[in-house]
């Protein structure tokens, strides 16, 4: 017998303020063509003023639990994917878990940027298949507009907030890729390419810094790491091209998404894509896309699932889930 991590339960928040491109006109030399064209982002959503990430990540939290008719104390943990976590300390993850009134197990971040709810949900899964937890919310939440530097046209119009929520259960399996669940996992990163992508400031230096990218450089890495960890993925996992039902990638600009589904020898008609209405929310992308997919009607039981992700580090990964 062979432990799964299955999904239950599903949610999404996005703050209610949506920015228009058109909104960056007013103070940047930049257009609606030129975004939407470069990147596929044609709106995104900016938190309110004193609305942080763990509130954004409980909402998400809440609307999953409702979807899977559970509670709080039903779970076993809390894994929150993030890079823009209220405070220092402590983790997001823990006021979550105040946030939902649940008073058992634990709760910590998982700090990969854009390619965190990949780790988040690797964590996880090995947390369930290893016997140590039952259930688990995984968790992607962002607030990004919080350290973009608003005088940098190439950067500040990319990015969006919000969050995902996936819960996940153990559930019996026979070993095989007709399991429902998480069939398999790649890991990656690569600290040399620390420059490409990154924010100038943190703890450690006493600031909060903004972040910087070198988006030509991140983009020629993209295509490339995210078509080969999904393959690896794949591999693991026993899946060829032709079995895959969705490819729900981290959502950072559409060109990215069309030339690794292009690498992948699979049309856009198997691809969820929201980037047009989120913008890349980092960690929160994927859940986001799973969640907004799956109401959409886009991604059913027994459909076959990769998500991949990169981000700063670099860090890059996927998952191969069945659902
Ligand atoms: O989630 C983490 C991973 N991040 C990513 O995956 C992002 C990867 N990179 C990208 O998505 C793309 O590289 C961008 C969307 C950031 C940029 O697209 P690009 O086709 O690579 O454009 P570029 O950086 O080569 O810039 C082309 C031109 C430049 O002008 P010059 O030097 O050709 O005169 C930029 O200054 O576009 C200019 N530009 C803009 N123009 C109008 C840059 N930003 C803007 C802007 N509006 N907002």
């Amino acid at each position: 017998m062979t432990i799964r991590s299955v999904v239950v339960g599903l949610g999404h928040y996005l703050p209610q303020r949506v920015v228009p491109n058109s909104e960056f006109e007013a103070t940047l030399d930049t257009s609606d063509e030129w975004i939407k064209s470069r990147s596929g982002i044609e709106r995104r959503h900016f938190a309110a003023e004193g609305e942080t990430t763990s509130d954004l990540a409980t909402k998400a939290a809440q609307n999953a639990l409702a979807q899977a008719g559970l509670t709080a104390n039903d779970l076993d943990a809390i894994v929150l994917a993030t890079s823009t976590a209220d405070l220092t300390f402590p983790s997001a993850a823990t006021m979550v878990q105040a946030a939902l009134g649940m008073t058992r197990g634990f709760a910590f971040d998982v700090q990969a940027v854009c390619a965190g709810f990949i780790y988040a949900l690797a964590n996880a899964n090995a947390l369930i298949v290893s016997g140590q937890a039952r259930r688990i919310m995984v968790i992607g939440a962002e607030t990004f507009s919080r350290i973009m530097d608003w005088s940098d046209r190439s950067t500040c119009v990319l990015f969006g907030d919000g969050a995902g929520a996936v819960i996940l259960e153990a559930q019996d399996g026979t070993g095989d890729k007709s399991d429902r669940g998480i069939l398999s996992v790649d890991l990656n990163s690569d600290g040399q390419h620390r420059d490409i992508l990154y924010v100038d400031g943190g703890v450690s230096t006493q600031t909060t810094g903004f972040l910087r990218m070198q988006g030509k450089e991140v983009f020629r890495h993209a295509v490339e790491k995210l078509a080969q960890t999904a393959t690896q993925a794949m591999d693991k996992a026993g899946i060829a091209s032709d079995e895959i039902d969705w490819i729900v990638p981290h959502q950072a600009n559409i060109r990215i998404i069309q030339g690794t589904a292009k690498k992948l020898g699979l049309s856009m008609d198997h691809v969820v894509v929201t980037v047009q209405d989120h913008g890349n929310t980092s960690a929160a992308s994927i859940p986001l896309a799973l969640s907004v997919g799956a109401e959409r009607g886009q991604i059913s039981r027994g459909d076959v699932v990769v998500t991949e992700a990169i981000g700063g580090g670099l860090a890059w990964g996927a998952v191969v889930i069945r659902w």
